[in-house]
């Protein structure tokens, strides 16, 4: 079998910028394919000069001789992405029809799973903080076997009511009992609604499998945007604060309906500073007015290093425009990652901001191993909510930091201290470094083809 598919997967908890590197890797692709979660997931694109925040659609949609593929391992909200089409158009991006393909095997949030998914956060002694868009719910459902699936939007409008009329019993008892029935919408007007929105998605609801089959057939680049990421993985992360899919390599080809033969290279993509956007163990989170209440976030006096990591890496949900947790560099992370998500090399975007960071900070750090009950440890621990205790962070320390000028085009141009970062984390991690992000755009990229 053709070894023709690179995985582009998040290594930490979200944003890392796999939605840059993945449209990098579109570049002479022929498929691009969305595999695990939904509109929960915000990647960003340049395109022109400008960025894009894409939600469902795959980043290589900006190349024209792709086609991309959101998969049936996909919880898909088609009002949204019917609007994130129309937003592709008005940039000028006019084939779309014949360049995006649904799998009808992808299921369908609709608005009473969005409901459900607050009435469960308001309901939790410890919220997860999930960005409310329906995905669990939808996932639960989907496991629950009540589903519906895009290919059902397409069904005769009865036998689609009877569908949301079977899978909403229970959840309007639910909304019932918690005084929601302001969101109980009548079956029919929403299977009207929904079916007239199949209509709309006609010319993309498809079987993609043959797609595939044939790429890999052809030996040609096949290029799977992983969303999420690996400590957001259901059953891999840090569960209960987690996501419902598994981001994870392996649920990424799964989620695709990808063979692991057909894999040629996995690329895990980190920052060179952390965050995370939600609730749940983060060792190396630094001190911020996220928890003042926010009234310190630009204070002149003396900014905390958590907000000064978020001020300069502009660290703002692209879904939910919440402020994300920001903190150092997690190596141990990164080393767990290589043998859960099989990580070839690595990506780590944002180091012309950690240069900027450590020029106000006055240094910068990489946590190498953690101290957990007692012991030092080189792997993320997964007892975290038995123990109740947060590995404590060992750091290499950088004095200062660096700036890097945007016409730096190889590893050798790169400030010493930039360098000496990179040689740390390839130590701590294990994995070699090979794309280096300095910038937003596919071009503010570093590649060393020799690692
Ligand atoms: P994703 O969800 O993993 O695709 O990442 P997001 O798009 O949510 O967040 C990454 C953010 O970092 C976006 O605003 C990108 O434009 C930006 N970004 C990505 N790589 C770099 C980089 O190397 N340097 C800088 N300064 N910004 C970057
Ligand atoms: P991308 O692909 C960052 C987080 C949420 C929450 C948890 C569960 O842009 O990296 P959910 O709505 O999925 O049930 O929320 O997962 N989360 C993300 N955080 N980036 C994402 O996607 C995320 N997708 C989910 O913040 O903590
Ligand atoms: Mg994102």
């Amino acid at each position: 079998m053709h070894k023709c598919v690179t995985v582009v997967i998040g290594t930490k908890w979200g944003d890392e910028g796999k939605g840059k590197i993945a449209s990098a890797e579109a570049k002479d692709a022929k498929l691009v394919i969305r595999a695990t979660g939904g509109n929960n997931a915000g990647h960003t694109v340049v395109y022109n000069g400008k960025k894009l925040a894409l939600h469902l659609v795959p980043g290589g949609i900006v190349y024209p001789q792709t086609t991309c593929i959101i998969g049936p391992g996909t919880v898909v909200d088609p009002l949204v992405l019917l609007d994130e089409i129309a937003t592709l158009e008005s940039y000028g991006i006019t084939d779309i029809k014949s360049r995006l393909k649904i799998s009808g095997r992808a299921h369908v949030i609709f608005p009473y799973h969005k409901h459900l998914d607050e009435l469960h956060e308001r309901l939790k002694e410890k919220p997860v903080g999930t960005t409310k868009r329906g995905i669990g719910t939808c996932y639960a459902d989907k496991d629950n076997r009540i589903g519906i699936r895009m290919y059902d939007l397409l069904l005769p409008q009865e036998k689609l009511e009877k569908k949301i009329a079977e899978a909403t019993k229970l959840h309007y008892e639910a909304f019932r009992a918690h005084d929601m029935e302001k969101n109980i919408m009548d079956v029919s007007t929403l299977a009207k609604a929904y079916h007239t929105c199949g209509e709309d998605f006609k010319p993309f609801i498809c079987d993609v499998d043959p797609i595939i089959a044939n790429a890999i057939e052809y030996n040609q680049k096949i290029v799977v945007e992983g969303a999420q990421a690996f400590r957001l993985d259901i059953d891999h992360g840090d569960y209960p604060m987690v996501t419902s899919s598994n981001p994870v390599t392996a649920g990424t080809l799964c989620g695709a309906g990808l063979p692991p033969q057909a894999v040629k290279e996995v690329i895990g993509v980190c920052k060179a500073y952390d965050s995370r956007v939600g609730n749940g163990p983060f060792p190396t989170e630094q001190e911020s007015s996220l928890y003042m209440g926010m009234e310190n976030a630009n204070s002149p006096i003396s900014p905390l290093v958590g907000d000064i990591i978020r001020e300069l890496g502009h660290e703002y949900g692209t879904t939910t425009c919440r402020p994300r947790r920001c903190g150092w560099m997690d190596a141990v992370i990164l080393r767990s990652a290589k043998y859960t998500c099989g990580i070839d090399y690595l990506c780590i975007n944002h180091l012309d901001t950690l240069g900027e960071i450590g020029l106000k900070v006055g240094k910068v750090m990489v946590c190498t191993d953690y101290i957990y009950q007692g012991r030092v440890i080189g792997l993320f621990p997964d007892d975290i909510e038995l123990t109740g205790e947060i590995p404590y962070p060992c750091y290499h320390i950088i004095s200062g930091g660096w700036k890097i000028d945007k016409s730096c085009k190889t590893y050798n141009e790169l400030p010493v201290k930039a360098k000496e970062f990179i040689r740390i984390v390839e130590k701590a991690s294990g994995i070699p470094v090979k794309y280096i992000g300095i910038g937003p755009s596919n071009e503010d990229l570093i590649i060393r083809n020799n690692v």
